[in-house]
């Protein structure tokens, strides 16, 4: 939805970003940058720019209009055509199965990932795009961000529109049935194809705001919770003994039946990949360790003041990626894929001279100068770099003011102007650097 447009053309049935009903600021996303109608500018853009990967995400409503049911060929047929113009150009496509925009239908009938007839449905829409595309598509993710439905902010990403204050029990069902979906999905690629799937983390790295005991502890805390949950069933097809331990506790009812621990076990990945894009602190004083874990890090956020950030607080930390390839790679021994890495700017061209954007070049320069020593000194295998939004796109909020493009698109907030296309000074840059695959980062 951040790039597509054509929100309502060529079969697609509603998402929960089309409709304010789902609390969307939705005008921006129902034009995006118009890839609907016309992608070959960015794609003759990317290659000449040297890119030899992209990752999108099929949507769900456009391929299956209601979510579940009658399939939409015209829906698939874009996306085929999308594919066969990347492989033509020499850029390798990953598909994304699902970023946050539950079809409609889905949201109001059942409360999206809340109910498990919805991770079925969702199943069926999967395996048949992976029948569809897995022979010409090695790579595959399923959930955008998947450690995100295991907050207490899941209802965003899930498509929950009934209610925004979840229940421990409703946020451990909600991420219980995606996780048995990512797994159903892995096994049926697996058994069936011979291509790639990954997990996906938003990954923040987090440190203790004190050198206090308390600080440290918590730190391992919410890392268990929010991020090796996921990559033990991913590396090794089971939860966290500390997360079961909580169930216990707790008395979580997560909506578990007989069979699920057999799901899980086959649901392994092939590599694990994450978005990166800042670090913060965790303050232990402000947790309330009598809630569930899984609310730690909301409560304890903290922003470092030692580190420097954008307009939107997000902290520029480079050796924190580093420790983020690393720390993954070591203990999970899959791959790693950062597929998300960039800076958000404010910018506004001026119809005449190039955007001199030394904030992003400097930014991607120390993030590939960090992969390169977590892949060189500490030994991680990295797949591949992914940039988050090379062409702007409009930001998570909605609206395009927050850019994180090497091109320009000429629209501004709910104005969609003409969407030129103009290339700032950081693509130059980049091409330079994929040249010689990032070994000239000058
Ligand atoms: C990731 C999402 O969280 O970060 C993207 O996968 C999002 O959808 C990106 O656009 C950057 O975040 P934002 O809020 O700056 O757009």
């Amino acid at each position: 939805m951040q790039t597509e447009g054509a929100w309502n053309e060529g079969g697609k049935g509603p998402s929960v970003y089309d409709t304010d009903k789902a609390g969307r600021k939705a005008i921006d996303w129902k034009i995006a940058i118009d890839n609907y109608h016309d992608f070959d500018e960015d794609l003759d853009l990317m290659k000449a720019m040297n890119m030899n990967m992209y990752r999108f995400q099929i949507s769900w409503s456009r391929v299956v209009p209601d979510g579940d049911g009658k399939f939409n060929e015209e829906g698939i047929q874009f996306y085929e055509h999308l594919v066969e113009e990347l492989v033509k150009r020499g850029i390798e496509p990953m598909i994304c199965l699902y970023h946050f925009d539950m079809p409609l239908a889905l949201a109001e009938k059942y409360d999206g990932f809340l109910s498990r007839e919805v991770k079925d449905a969702f199943v069926r829409y999967g395996k048949a795009m992976i029948d569809r595309f897995a022979d010409k598509v090695k790579y595959w993710i399923v959930f955008n961000e998947h450690n995100l439905y295991f907050t207490p902010t899941a209802y965003h990403y899930a498509g929950i529109i009934s209610h925004n204050e979840l229940t421990d029990n409703e946020i451990y069902t909600t991420f219980h049935h995606t996780m048995l979906a990512h797994a159903e999905l892995a096994a049926y690629i697996h058994e069936t194809k011979d291509a790639l799937i990954g997990g996906m983390l938003a990954y923040t790295q987090i440190y203790p705001a004190t050198k206090l005991p308390l600080d440290n502890f918590l730190v391992h805390k919410v890392n268990e919770f929010n991020y090796w949950n996921l990559c033990l069933v991913y590396s090794f097809g089971h939860y966290s003994k500390e997360v079961m331990q909580e169930v216990i506790n707790r008395r979580i009812d997560m909506g578990w039946q007989t069979g699920d621990e057999m799901i899980l076990k086959k649901g392994g990945a092939d590599f694990i990949s994450f978005s990166y894009y800042r670090s913060h602190l965790l303050d232990g004083t402000k947790i309330d360790e009598t809630s569930s874990a899984i609310r730690y890090l909301n409560q304890g956020f903290l922003l470092d003041d030692a580190l420097p950030k954008n307009e939107w607080d997000w902290a520029i930390d480079a050796e924190g990626f580093r420790y983020s390839l690393t720390e993954l790679y070591s203990r999970f021994r899959l791959p790693v894929f950062p597929i998300e890495n960039g800076i958000g700017w404010r910018e506004d061209w001026d119809g005449i001279n190039e955007i001199n954007d030394d904030y992003r070049i400097n930014y991607h320069r120390d993030h590939i100068q960090a992969l390169k020593d977590a892949m060189f000194i500490d030994g991680v295998e990295v797949l591949g770099y992914l940039g988050w939004g090379l062409i702007d796109i409009p930001a998570s909020s909605g609206n395009i003011d927050k850019r994180y493009g090497v091109v320009y698109v000429d629209s501004i907030k709910h104005d969609q102007r003409d969407m030129k296309r103009v290339l700032k000074k950081s693509y130059h840059w980049f091409k330079k650097v994929l040249a010689s695959n990032g070994d000239d980062l000058e």
